[in-house]
């Protein structure tokens, strides 16, 4: 026994230490539960507005779409709600102050002289801002039978007028699945307008033989550019309430992306009643912010947009429930329109205090090279970006076909 006379006072020493350091440790866990339960709190951006005049003390933000949100927050704050529609008249703090338009469709011109870097922004942010507030444009090409028969699952593609192959392609290969699962399978293309104004030639006599040909065809009278994908969002919902609300579900998708039909069927059959309501699963994005280079795609500068996105799924595609879309639908005319037409949707769904749920059949960044021509691959995913149509049609015959054993 080594050092023998010395151990007792070292062990009661360590077992002193060992004792002060569990504290430690325990206390550490403690704060960090406490900190955490405080976090959760405050981020559910509830306004509350309690008391009277306690709103005039509310910091407004300085990006325009936040203070835009922080307006329609207040004006559809329940407590407000009562006092508004109560006799007292009551004074609305400087801060909301809204010297726009009367009709929401007209240019808002108020809008540059709010923005201090308005002049220096895109073309496509001055387009988008002036338009922000308009929400109704006509529909052109309308299907009011198209969901007569009672669909278990609504596909519903975002296109443009000129992709007549892609159309086409999705006819001939997911969009027709309901032959092949004895389900009721609808397919709907959304469109807008394409202008001559950004160069497009004139389609609409095609367009309107195709929609007369097909019954799938959905346009609005609007400018179909890639900010105004929220509207398209928007206007179908609208639509999905007055011309679908039955459906059961929705696959929301662009029209460059493969879905196996089959697999999504199976897997909607299996869902308890309870997971099915507010069923909405994708390749979803979570601790996402504005891009603040410019020369990107999804660049937001900071005059426009602070904060954190939701966490929301891609738009190349995601599934929900035809009730959820119900739900949407009401909620989005509390949520000031965003140019980024999925980050729009999660806000909705935050909204609504749901969070959209990863699933892995979603590969909207694509799968590894190697794997593309591997048939039995795409038997098990439930969607993947992106596809040609000549793609499409490789790919739909190793669904269906019954030959192929992948086991
Ligand atoms: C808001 O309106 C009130 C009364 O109409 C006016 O006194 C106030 O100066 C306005 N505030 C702003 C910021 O325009
Ligand atoms: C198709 O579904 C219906 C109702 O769900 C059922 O009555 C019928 O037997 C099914 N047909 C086939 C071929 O599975
Ligand atoms: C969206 O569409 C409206 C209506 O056609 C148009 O005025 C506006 O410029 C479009 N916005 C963008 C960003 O293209
Ligand atoms: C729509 O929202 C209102 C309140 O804003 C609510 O009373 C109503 O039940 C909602 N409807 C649906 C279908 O969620």
């Amino acid at each position: 026994m080594p050092r023998g006379g010395n151990m007792p006072v070292v062990r009661r020493r360590a077992n002193a230490l060992c004792v002060l350091m569990m504290l430690n440790v325990f206390i550490c866990v403690l704060m960090g539960v406490s900190w955490n339960l405080r976090n959760n709190k405050s981020n559910r951006h509830k306004v509350h507005i309690p008391t009277e005049r306690f709103w005039h003390q509310q910091v407004v933000s300085k990006s325009f779409w936040n203070k835009e949100q922080q307006r329609l927050d207040f004006i559809y704050n329940p407590n407000v709600n009562s006092v508004l529609s109560s006799d007292s008249p009551i004074e609305l703090p400087d801060w909301l102050n809204d010297t726009g338009p009367l009709n929401p469709c007209e240019p808002d011109y108020r809008v540059p002289t709010q923005i201090s870097d308005y002049n220096s922004l895109p073309q496509r942010f001055q387009d988008f801002l002036l338009h922000m507030r308009c929400r109704t444009y006509p529909l052109l090409i309308n299907q009011p039978h198209v969901c007569d028969e009672k669909p278990f699952l609504l596909l519903v593609v975002k296109s443009l007028i000129p992709h007549f192959e892609r159309r086409q392609a999705i006819r001939e290969t997911w969009g027709r699945a309901g032959v092949f699962a004895n389900r009721t399978v609808v397919t709907v293309f959304l469109l807008g307008n394409t202008l001559s104004l950004d160069h497009f030639p004139d389609l609409l006599g095609m367009l309107s033989h195709e929609a007369e040909l097909h019954k799938d065809v959905l346009q609005w009278d609007y400018r179909d550019t890639f900010f105004n994908l929220t509207l398209k969002e928007v206007l179908f919902l609208g639509w999905f309430s007055q011309n679908c609300p039955h459906a059961q579900y929705i696959l929301k998708g662009d029209d460059d992306v493969f879905v196996n039909t089959l697999r999504i069927i199976d897997f909607l059959e299996g869902l308890s009643k309870n997971k099915a309501k507010d069923l909405f699963i994708g390749d979803v994005i979570s601790k996402a912010g504005p891009h603040r280079d410019r020369k990107l795609k999804y660049f937001v500068p900071e005059s426009v947009f602070e904060g954190l996105y939701p966490p929301y799924a891609g738009g190349g595609g995601y599934l929900y429930s035809g009730e959820l879309a119900l739900r949407l639908h009401n909620i989005s005319r509390q949520v000031v329109l965003y140019p980024i037409d999925d980050v729009y949707t999660g806000m909705c769904l935050e909204k609504l205090g749901l969070v959209p749920e990863k699933h892995k059949g979603f590969k909207t960044f694509d799968i590894e090279e190697k794997y593309r021509s591997n048939p039995c691959i795409y038997r098990s995913l439930m969607l993947v970006h992106s596809r040609t149509p000549q793609e499409m049609l490789t790919i739909w015959p190793w669904i269906i076909s019954p030959e192929l054993d992948c086991q």
